[in-house]
């Protein structure tokens, strides 16, 4: 089964997924990454060529792309759950972790992992900005999840283990309790 990570910037949707990808020996697999593959440009530059609805155009297709494979550890960028088609791809097609932190959080870790690359923290106040996003889009993000993390405070290695019990669990293999044959 997929497992799937959404929240907003600074959650800590890659940096997790790629400890949990290796912990499961999983393909780890980032829509943004992706965006920019298959574009052969930077996020930064598809905001600046084609502003934000372009910038969902492709996300769009590459969240529809990769829900086609299994099996695998899936980072969203922080508005995939914009676009309803997206929700509902995500949601039927794997365990989804929804990663949440108080604004003062996210902004600390977005800031720390490299605001410029991020088109929409560019304003005068990212801190407003991430505040008001994620008021905004809670929402979509409650109805894309089927599981709540609180990332607050705690270290990836924490959540990307809360996260592998969880998803073993759904999958009906917990990895204890096992009788050898
Ligand atoms: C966005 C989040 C970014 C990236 C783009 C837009 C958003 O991804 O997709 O800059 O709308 O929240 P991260 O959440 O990985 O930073």
């Amino acid at each position: 089964m997929n497992a799937v990570l959404i929240g907003m910037m600074g959650s800590g949707k890659s940096t997790v997924g790629r400890i949990l990808a290796r912990e499961l020996q999983r393909p780890f697999v980032d829509t943004d990454t992706l965006v920019e593959l298959k574009s052969g440009q930077l996020i930064r530059q598809i905001f600046a060529a084609e502003g934000e609805a372009g910038f969902r155009r492709l996300e769009a297709e590459a969240v529809a792309e990769v829900m086609a494979g299994e099996n695998q550890i899936i980072a969203t960028g922080g508005g995939a759950v914009l676009r309803p088609e997206n929700r509902q791809a995500l949601r039927r097609g794997a365990l989804v972790f929804w990663l949440d932190a108080e604004p003062a959080e996210l902004y600390r870790r977005a800031m720390h992992q490299g605001a410029a690359a991020r088109p929409l923290l560019q304003g005068p106040d990212p801190l407003a900005t991430l505040r008001n996003l994620r008021a905004e889009r809670a929402l979509a993000y409650a109805q894309t999840a089927h599981v709540m993390i609180c990332a607050g405070g705690r270290s990836p290695e924490e959540l990307a283990e809360e996260i592998r019990l969880r998803l073993l669990a759904h999958e009906g293999d917990t990895g204890e309790c096992r009788t050898s044959k």
